[in-house]
């Protein structure tokens, strides 16, 4: 009638595991924010014969500080009340199973292994092969920043931010440079942790490019806040715009002298250039450069189309005006004639 599964109590020994006697399901490695609690998420199960899930009594944590063998010491919870060193809370029912604790106002000393316990007579158990590791750190984690890839203007875009919340009763507080009044909530992840967001929609335009988005997370610690920072720029592709195009020299050209056009335009990516230049019957494509050289021999009306794969547009025209040599001579007479 007394069993006792001796094996499994108070044992670090490690050539135990598999423990098929009592399995906790714990996340293995978990870190925690000093002044901060920690939710600690936790199921067990177990097949053996004298366990009796309608009757688990007791949850019991023991810390690892040094070999809890045979050192009761290393008992640091049990709810049942008899002991609680670090104020724990077991919140999870025990009868389905969950034995979520949360450590309230965690230590850097803190910082060791864990392993649980389950008593509900005669079964009583404790794995030793699935510790829970807690480390226990002094500055906060880096919210992350998450923004599709391959970013268009005229897209709608959905940008969050998130942080690891090790403690769901008093998340982090989450500001950004987008719009204060975002969606924002906690979630809990499959894993059993929590994770504090806030997210908005933006329909992207060219003025998007370049634009820096910080995120900031504020953790309630005892005695203050601990804030950490992220910062991501966006880069946002668009089709070409402030399509213009300026001619040198400008005024009149003498004829047969060089003449340049210059293209110039706003795109991402850098737009390819085209040179039309206007006749009786349509448009000739003259050139596919951004600088367009040629002896000016007669009149024309030009313009330039700057083009990527988000689109193309067309600057105004522009006109060069070619005087011939003789009409150069006859105005010098002309001006001369008047001095
Ligand atoms: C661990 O357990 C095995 C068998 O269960 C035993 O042979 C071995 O001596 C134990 N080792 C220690 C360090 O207790
Ligand atoms: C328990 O503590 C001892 C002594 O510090 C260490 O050697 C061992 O690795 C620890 N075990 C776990 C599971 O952390
Ligand atoms: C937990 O408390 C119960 C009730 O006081 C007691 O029977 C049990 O032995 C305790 N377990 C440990 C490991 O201290
Ligand atoms: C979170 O949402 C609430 C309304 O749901 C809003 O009042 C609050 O300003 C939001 N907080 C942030 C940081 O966006
Ligand atoms: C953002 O867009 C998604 C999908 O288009 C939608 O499900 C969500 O409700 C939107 N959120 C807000 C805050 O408008
Ligand atoms: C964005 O951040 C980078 C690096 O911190 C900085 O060089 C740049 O000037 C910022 N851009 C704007 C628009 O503030
Ligand atoms: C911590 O942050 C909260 C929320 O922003 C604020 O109300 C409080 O004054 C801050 N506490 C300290 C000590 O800075
Ligand atoms: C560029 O074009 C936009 C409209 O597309 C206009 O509002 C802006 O003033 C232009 N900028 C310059 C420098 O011409
Ligand atoms: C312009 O002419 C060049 C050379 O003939 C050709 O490669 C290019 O595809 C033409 N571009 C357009 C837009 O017609
Ligand atoms: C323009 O004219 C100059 C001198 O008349 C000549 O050397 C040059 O090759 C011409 N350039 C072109 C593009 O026809
Ligand atoms: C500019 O785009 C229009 C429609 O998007 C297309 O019909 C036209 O051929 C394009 N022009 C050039 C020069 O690529």
């Amino acid at each position: 009638l007394c069993h006792q599964i001796k094996v499994f109590i108070f044992t670090g020994n490690l050539t135990d595991c598999p423990n098929k006697v009592l399995i906790a399901n714990l996340p293995g490695e978990i870190e925690a924010l000093s002044g901060s609690c920690l939710q600690i998420p936790c199921k067990f199960k177990s097949t053996h014969h004298t366990y009796d899930i309608t009757k688990a009594k007791n949850g019991v944590w023991l810390q690892n500080k040094t070999t809890f063998k045979t050192n009761p010491e290393a008992v640091i919870f049990n709810s049942s009340g008899s002991v609680n060193k670090n104020s724990l809370k077991m919140i999870g029912n025990l009868r389905e199973e969950d034995c979520t604790t949360v450590f309230p106002d965690l230590k850097t000393s803190h910082t060791d292994s864990y392993f649980l316990r389950i008593q509900s007579w005669p079964f009583r158990a404790t794995d030793v092969c699935h510790p829970l590791h807690i480390t226990v750190k002094d500055s906060p984690w880096s919210p992350s920043i998450n923004v599709p890839s391959d970013l268009k203007e005229h897209q709608s875009v959905t940008v969050t931010c998130s942080a690891f919340t090790p403690c769901p009763h008093s998340p982090p507080e989450l500001t950004w440079t987008l719009q204060q009044d975002s969606f924002n909530q906690t979630e809990k992840n499959t894993d059993g942790t929590f994770t504090t967001k806030i997210q908005e929609n933006i329909t992207l335009s060219d003025t998007h490019d370049g634009y820096n988005i910080s995120c900031s997370a504020k953790y309630p610690v005892i005695g203050g806040n601990k804030t950490a920072e992220t910062e991501v720029t966006l880069s946002v592709s668009y089709a070409p715009r402030n399509t213009s195009a300026s001619i040198s020299p400008s005024g009149l050209v003498s004829a047969g002298s060089l003449v340049e056009l210059m293209c110039s335009s706003r795109a991402k990516p850098p737009p390819r250039f085209t040179w039309f230049r206007n006749n009786k019957d349509g448009a000739t494509n003259v050139s596919v450069e951004q600088v367009y050289r040629f002896n000016g021999t007669q009149r024309g009306k030009f313009y330039c189309v700057a083009t990527n794969h988000l689109g193309n547009q067309t600057s105004s025209f522009i006109l060069v005006n070619i005087i011939s040599e003789k009409r150069v001579f006859l105005m010098f007479c002309l001006l001369s004639m008047f001095h």
